[in-house]
């Protein structure tokens, strides 16, 4: 990034995620991780590291005031910005705005948000949110070299879809969909990590809109190529990123060889992408859409994909018509 850009960008900028209530804080300054007290917010007893992404350290923790009252399920996460992270200067901004918009959001398939708090000795930021256990898709596509099953494959990709569906319809985009961003806790799954997430254009007036411009934000591998060449996020973007998911998910490969959606394009990747052999047929056209480069061609979003993947197999359709009358 150049100082021109830097300057040109500064109108945008919302490092003043706390000036509202500005008097009562002073301005986070960035703390190291390891610093990080016992105890946070003179409420959350740390108890362990649970993962570490590129923005947030996330900590199990014992809601010290919910024990108190007798709360046999105390616990809760913490996400704090990590090490590398907390140095950029928009770092709790950018938490912050991670905290306002997906606190807007209840749903099931969605993490739910309690609070942002400051550890005022301390300065460390962070968010409140449920904890969840059980492995995220990362982890499960390592156990699957192969891809899963259709069955299998389609108990993840519905949730996944309404979360992605509710969250669109809701004004939210995620900004950052990967394997490493869904978890399948114990009561289902859990879309999470609204880190790089934004409002769409127009909606959710007020939120934050923070100028992505100073921080690399995307994961490249599924970051439409679009976005790699400095366009907004989008709902086509969010779509992008999901289609290389469920992709992934079906053939137990990236669809573009893992490189970023630029370089795919350019070697003309997309010309010998083939339909994973778990996925039904009838599923590959709007896979295949999902994942056009062209935003333009692109024109699919997460209920129309839901219709897709949610529709029984015409077997299935004949068995259920013969069975049932
Ligand atoms: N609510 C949660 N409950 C349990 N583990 C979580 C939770 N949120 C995040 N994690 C773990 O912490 C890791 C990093 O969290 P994430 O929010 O993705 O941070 P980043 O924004 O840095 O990617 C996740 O990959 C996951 O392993
Ligand atoms: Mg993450």
């Amino acid at each position: 990034m150049n100082e021109m850009s830097l300057t040109g960008r500064a109108s945008d900028l919302t490092c003043f995620a706390f000036a509202p209530a500005a008097a009562a804080f002073r301005p986070v300054s960035p703390r190291r991780s390891g610093d990080l007290p016992e105890v946070l917010g003179g409420r959350y007893r740390i108890e362990r590291l649970l993962g570490v992404g590129g923005m947030g350290a996330v900590y199990r923790a014992r809601d010290l005031l919910r024990e108190q009252f007798g709360d046999p399920e105390p616990y809760v996460a913490l996400k704090t910005l990590s090490t590398e992270f907390a140095e950029y200067p928009d770092a709790h901004a950018l938490l912050y705005s991670e905290f306002a918009l997906a606190s807007r959001l209840s749903h099931r398939h969605v993490v739910r948000l309690f609070g942002f708090e400051v550890d005022t000795p301390s300065q460390h930021a962070f968010i409140v949110q449920e904890l969840l256990e059980g492995p995220t898709l990362d982890q499960l596509l390592d156990e699957h070299p192969q891809g899963l099953p259709w069955a299998d494959c389609q108990s993840i990709a519905l949730p996944l879809l309404e979360a992605l569906a509710y969250s669109h319809g809701c004004g939210v985009l995620h900004g950052d969909l990967k394997p490493g961003n869904v978890i399948l806790a114990d009561d289902g799954l859990r879309l999470f990590d609204y880190g790089l997430g934004q409002s769409v254009a127009g909606r959710l007036p007020g939120l934050p809109r923070l100028c992505r411009s100073r921080i690399a934000a995307w994961t490249p591998r599924y970051a439409a190529p679009e976005l790699l060449d400095g366009a907004p996020l989008s709902v086509a973007t969010d779509i992008y990123a999901l289609a290389c998911l469920l992709y992934e998910l079906s053939a137990g490969s990236h669809p573009f060889r893992r490189v970023d959606g630029r370089q795919a394009q350019n070697i003309g990747l997309d010309r010998i992408l083939q339909r994973p052999a778990h996925l039904p047929s009838r599923c590959w056209p709007a896979l295949r859409t999902a994942l056009a480069f062209d935003p333009a061609k692109r024109r699919i979003d997460a209920v129309e994909l839901l219709a897709v993947f949610s529709a029984s197999s015409s077997r299935l359709r004949r068995w259920l018509c013969l069975s049932h009358g």
